[in-house]
């Protein structure tokens, strides 16, 4: 048993002072640090810096670490000219990314305070690292392909990954699903994909209306996409619209990524259907998609970084600011809060995942901030977490302690 403490404590009822934290592999208790050290007079006592404050680990929902090698490669600015430069720059920057290429990208996510993230694979080539890496991953395998003559095979593979995904619960490494996009994967394949995910309870996300090109296309068979199907694919129209695609998922709640460009019907449907967000803010600017409206959004959301094919680093906290900074409607401190919970508690509901909050019972998993000076009101500790900190002081994983 070890007890941590900290000036602060972030808890589902507010800020504790004066608290302490009790926890082996899970959290036992929270209480005065001395009414602890009563109860369990042989546990290790952690202590933290002044102004420290005790978050459950950070989740970052989505992430690509197979493209961890881009600095400058890819285009940025417009969707379809990066999705051109990723077509003709991939095999380049995956045989550039090595596992340490990988871990070292985890390792970033470490540093900022990430415990556990959702790991997008398309090529099932981030399992080694996500083995040695010591967060908790949720391992999507990847769907995508449209093509109805490769699909087979595609799907084969797509299932073997699944396989490969599932033998390492021991590395704390979770099997799950991606679907790549209503304009990527054939609708057929799509729903023997859902099938399987309901079949095994897998946690499901997709990538849905991140650009202008992805509307037109999905609407009216026109726009950016037109040339870029035609050219790689000979293909002149979708294979599905957006309400095809998205009703496909009715029934089974699906972590979809952007939704940039839903509309205010679709965005409500999600919310009805209990879907949730994965709001990537740096990666919709840098390839010119818009910004998702979280100021007027009912549906749930975590914020999250993509990965370094759309992004120029994977710290969460960076990612905090860049949102802090773009959704300038609506009260500072009220986003900042919000901002908090969408990386911690919201994200640990969207993944399925038995952390994300300091109550009994969770996993004792733990961000410990250190805040410049004290604050003077505890209400502005998650604003002062995030424009302050550049890494966090302390990160724990199932009660052992990583940085
Ligand atoms: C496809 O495999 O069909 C596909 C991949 C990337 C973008 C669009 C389509
Ligand atoms: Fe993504």
């Amino acid at each position: 048993m070890k007890i941590i403490a900290a000036d602060y404590i972030y808890t589902p009822k507010g800020f504790l002072t004066g608290h302490g934290v009790a926890f082996a592999e899970t959290i036992k208790e929270i209480a005065p640090v001395k009414t602890l050290q009563q109860k369990y007079p042989d546990a290790q006592l952690i202590e933290t810096h002044k102004d420290s404050v005790l978050y459950p680990g950070f989740i970052n929902t989505h992430v690509h670490l197979e493209f961890s090698s881009n600095r400058t490669t890819l285009t940025y600015g417009s969707f379809i000219p990066w999705l051109n430069s990723v077509i003709e720059d991939r095999n380049e920057l995956v045989k550039k990314c090595e596992p340490q290429t990988m871990l070292n990208a985890c390792n970033e996510l470490l540093r900022s305070g990430v415990t556990s993230f959702g790991a997008i694979s398309s090529f099932g080539l981030e399992l080694e690292a996500c083995i040695k890496a010591p967060q908790r991953v949720v391992f999507f395998n990847e769907l995508i392909g449209s093509n109805p003559q490769t699909i087979d095979v595609i799907y084969a593979d797509f299932k073997e990954r699944i396989k490969a995904s599932s033998m390492h619960a021991e590395n704390r490494i979770i099997p799950a699903i991606a679907i790549h996009a209503p304009y990527s994967v054939h609708p057929i394949a799509l729903r023997h994909a859902i099938t399987l995910a309901k079949e095994n309870e897998y946690v499901l996300c997709a990538h849905l209306l991140e650009s202008q090109a992805e509307r037109s296309w999905l609407d009216t068979s026109d726009g950016e996409f037109q040339a870029f199907f035609e050219t790689n694919f000979n293909q002149s129209a979708p294979l599905t619209t957006a309400k095809e695609f998205i009703e496909a998922f009715d029934g089974y709640p699906t972590h979809f990524t952007h939704c940039v460009q839903a509309t205010k019907e679709e965005l409500e449907h999600l919310y009805r259907q209990g879907h949730t967000i994965a709001h990537c803010p740096r990666s919709n600017r840098y390839l010119g998609c818009g910004r998702l409206a979280i100021e007027n959004l009912k549906v749930p959301f975590s914020v999250a970084t993509d990965g370094l094919s759309s992004n120029n680093t994977l710290s969460i906290l960076d990612e905090l600011r860049a949102a802090l900074m773009l959704h300038h409607q609506g009260p500072l401190q009220q986003l900042a809060s919000k901002l908090i919970r969408s990386v911690t508690s919201d994200a640990a509901d969207i993944l399925k995942l038995e952390c994300g909050q300091i109550v009994p019972n969770k996993l004792a998993d733990f961000t410990v901030i250190t805040l410049p000076d004290t604050p003077k009101n505890l209400e502005e500790i998650p604003l002062w977490t995030i424009l302050h900190t550049k890494e966090a002081s302390q990160v724990y994983i199932q009660g052992e302690q990583y940085v």
